[in-house]
């Protein structure tokens, strides 16, 4: 498997928005490792420990610093480059704070996508487009049955809802301009990716479970649970990136047949509560414990929320290699870790990872 990701992507010129990120940092080094060139663009790394700087990302590929809303720059970046991939993964991706700018989270994940795309309509050369949206895009039943691809859009929150809209603004212009139908008058081929709640080593997002646990952790502090019985499909970030990687490629070897919405999650059975992923984890670290507050105010989250993986499972032959558990493990384990190596610990991760792929 990894001599096929490599036959696809080595010295291909590969575009990533977000790079800057938590997901774009891993990503950045599974491209470095299957030979790919990279320019990403993105906002600079919010903090100085993000994991952009403690693995030097910005003289592991051609850093540009811009804001993707800037329809113009973007662009320009993107002519300039003649990119064989687009992975598109900039965005406001935290719903807490997506109910504080309603608006700039709009602004910078519909139209952002929509600017992206539309860079690619002035492109001649082909290229594949991967656009990143969220396990959070269905229109929430609160239902046990895994959500699929087929199922209807919504998205309560901005964060849910500006992501929902990216997905129409994305098949929009696949049917306006990126037909598959038409390949070979447009030679573009664009997909949409949906994945479930994504953690690791190297997140310090604020307001989210495992970046809030390790601080705690950290502190010796109590971590205060929000939503303690809520179910999420946990992953592991390696799982959702080797799923974009595979559809990469897949689509590369076929630009009409993959030119679609495709789930990454963990298998449906495999589901953890929040409280379950946290005692989980202090299990991994050591130490460590929690308090559940009765009373607490906070805006609407989804409470049970699963993905089917089938479609990505028999089209990509796509399966998540680590379980939910395990996936709590590996980030644990790189958080007790990384301050030795965070580019080693990350690198060796990731070459693990590749190993064990069949
Ligand atoms: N982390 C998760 O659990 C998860 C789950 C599903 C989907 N996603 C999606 O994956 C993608 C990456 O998520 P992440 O966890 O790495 O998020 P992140 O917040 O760590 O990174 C976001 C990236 O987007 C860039 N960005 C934000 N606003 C920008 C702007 N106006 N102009 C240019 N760049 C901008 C940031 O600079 C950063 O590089 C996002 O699209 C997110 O919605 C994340």
């Amino acid at each position: 498997m990894i001599e096929y990701l490599r036959k696809a992507y080595q010295g291909k010129r590969v575009f990533v928005t977000g790079h800057t990120g938590f997901k774009g940092s891993w990503l950045l080094l599974m491209l470095e490792e299957l030979g790919a060139e990279v320019k990403g663009y993105a906002l600079e790394p919010k903090h100085e420990n993000d994991l952009f700087n403690l693995i030097d990302g910005s003289n592991r590929c051609e850093h540009v610093v811009a804001d993707i809303r800037n329809k113009e720059q973007l662009n320009l970046e993107i002519q300039d480059f003649q990119p064989d991939y687009i992975i598109h993964m900039a965005a406001q991706a935290l719903v807490l704070d997506s109910y504080n700018i309603p608006a700039e989270t709009y602004e910078t994940n519909v139209l952002g996508t929509v600017y992206v795309m539309d860079a690619l309509r002035f492109m001649e050369k082909p290229c594949k487009a991967i656009i990143i949206t969220t396990d959070k895009v269905y229109e929430n039943l609160e239902r046990p049955e895994p959500y699929a691809e087929t199922d209807r859009l919504g998205g309560y929150d901005p964060y849910s809802n500006s992501k929902a809209a990216a997905e129409l603004a994305t098949s929009s212009y696949r049917l306006s301009f990126f037909h598959p139908d038409n390949y070979a008058t447009h030679y573009k081929s664009i997909a949409s990716v949906r994945s479930g709640n994504v953690i690791g080593g190297g997140d310090w997002s604020e307001n989210r479970i495992v970046p809030d646990l390790v601080k705690a952790l950290q502190n010796d502090d109590p971590l205060i649970l929000r939503n303690p019985s809520a179910i999420r499909p946990w992953q592991h970030v390696l799982d959702p990136l080797y799923g974009y990687l595979l559809l990469g490629a897949k689509m590369n070897e076929d630009p009409v047949q993959f030119a679609s919405a495709f789930n990454f999650g963990p298998q449906p059975e495999d589901e953890l509560t929040v409280q379950q992923l946290v005692d989980v984890a202090i299990d991994a670290w050591g130490s460590g414990s929690y308090e559940i507050p009765g009373d607490l105010a906070q805006p609407h989250e989804a409470h049970l929320l699963k993905l089917a993986i089938d479609k990505a499972e028999k089209e990509l032959g796509w399966k998540p290699q680590l379980t939910s558990q395990k996936a709590i493990q590996e980030t644990i384990s790189w958080y007790k870790e990384y301050q030795k190596n965070p580019l080693l610990i990350t690198q060796m991760q990731i070459q693990h990872y590749f190993s064990q792929l069949t």
